[in-house]
C-alpha cells in the first residue's frame, strides 16, 4: 500500500525516546521529512542521527520544544512554516502526568497536567490548522492512554485529562473533516518504554514486590501475553497519518494487544 508520506511535512512532538521517536523512525522509513522536538537538545541529537542511520533518510531536523511552554510551541511552528512553507501531520504527544491518586495530587499538579497534557495538544492544533485548510490536507493523532477507554487505578490525573482529550480531538475533527482534515486519538496500552518501566518501579515499590513480578503479572493480563514493542504502535499512527487514511476521523482507539475489556 502506498501511505503517500514521501515528502510529507511530518511534526512529532516529545519524540527523544519511546513511542515519538517510535513514530519518528517509522515517518522517516517512509521518505517524509520529520522534524522531532523534546525539552533535551542532547537526547535530540542522538535520536536524530539514530533515526538517519538507521533509515538513511538525511531529512529529519530537531528543534527543542517543551510542551508545557506556549513559547516553545508557537516558535516550533514558525520554524516549520519558515523552513518547509507547510505541515502536513501532527503527531501530538507529550511526557505522562504525575503518577498517583486523588489524595497525592494538589492544585499545581493539576495545573501542570492541564498544560502539558491538554492544553499543548490545543495549543498545536491552532498552531497547523490555518496550514492544513490551506493545504486542504492535515493529519492529526493525539497520543493519549487506554485510560481513555478505562481509568487506571493511582493515575488520576491521566483518566482526567485524557477523557477532556478525546472530547477535544471528536470535536475538532468533525469541525476541521470538510478541509480534509482528519483528527484521531490513539491510547497505548503497555507500550515496552521507559514510562511503563518507571510505573511498573512505581508498583514495585508501592508493593514491595521485586519490579519482575509486577511485569509477569502485567503481561499476563494482556491477551497477546506481552507488552507492545513501540514500533508496533508507530505503524499504526503512521497509516493513520497518511494519505492513505481518507475516512476515519474523530476516532479514539487503542493499542492494547487486547488488554481492555470496554467494548
Ligand atoms: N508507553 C505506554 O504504554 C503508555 C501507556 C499509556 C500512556 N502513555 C503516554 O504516552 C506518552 C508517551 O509515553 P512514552 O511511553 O513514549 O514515554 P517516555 O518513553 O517516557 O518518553 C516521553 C517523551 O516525552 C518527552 N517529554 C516529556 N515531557 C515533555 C515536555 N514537557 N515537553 C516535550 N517533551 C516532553 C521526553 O523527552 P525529553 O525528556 O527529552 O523532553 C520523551 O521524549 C505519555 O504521555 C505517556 O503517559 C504511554
Amino acid at each position: 500500500m502506498d501511505l503517500g508520506l514521501k515528502g510529507k511535512i511530518v511534526v512529532v512532538m516529545a519524540s527523544s525516546k519511546g513511542l515519538g521517536k517510535a513514530a519518528a523512525m517509522e515517518f522517516a522509513k517512509e521518505n517524509a521529512t520529520v522534524v522531532i522536538s523534546s525539552r533535551s537538545q542532547e537526547a535530540l541529537k542522538l535520536t536524530k542521527e539514530e533515526i538517519q542511520k538507521r533509515t538513511g533518510n538525511s531529512d529529519v531536523h530537531l528543534r527543542i520544544c517543551d510542551m508545557s511552554k506556549e513559547h516553545d510551541i508557537l516558535s516550533l511552528f514558525q520554524f516549520v512554516i519558515q523552513k518547509f512553507g507547510r505541515i502536513d501531520v501532527l503527531i501530538n504527544n507529550t511526557g505522562g502526568p504525575k503518577a498517583g491518586g486523588f489524595s497525592a495530587v494538589d492544585d499545581s499538579d493539576w495545573y501542570n497536567a492541564f498544560d502539558r497534557n491538554l492544553l499543548s495538544y490545543i495549543r498545536t492544533a491552532r498552531a497547523v490548522l490555518p496550514h492544513m485548510k490551506k493545504q486542504q490536507f492535515g493529519r492529526i493523532i493525539n497520543i493519549s492512554s487506554s485510560s481513555t477507554k478505562e481509568v487506571i487505578d493511582g493515575l488520576i490525573l491521566s483518566n482526567t485529562f485524557r477523557a477532556g482529550m478525546v472530547g477535544f480531538s471528536k470535536t475538532l475533527a468533525r469541525e476541521v473533516a470538510g478541509d480534509n482534515i482528519m483528527v484521531n486519538t490513539i491510547g497505548p496500552g503497555r507500550i515496552a518504554t521507559d514510562r511503563v518501566a518507571e510505573l511498573n518501579q512505581l508498583a514495585a515499590d508501592r508493593q514491595q514486590v521485586p519490579i519482575e513480578k509486577i511485569i509477569q503479572k502485567s503481561e499476563s493480563e494482556i491477551p497477546v501475553g506481552r507488552f507492545g514493542d513501540p514500533e508496533e504502535f508507530a505503524k499504526i499512527v503512521v497509516f493513520l497519518a497518511s494519505s492513505a487514511n481518507s475516512y476515519l476521523t474523530g476516532q479514539s482507539l487503542v493499542v492494547d494487544g487486547g488488554l481492555l475489556k470496554a467494548l
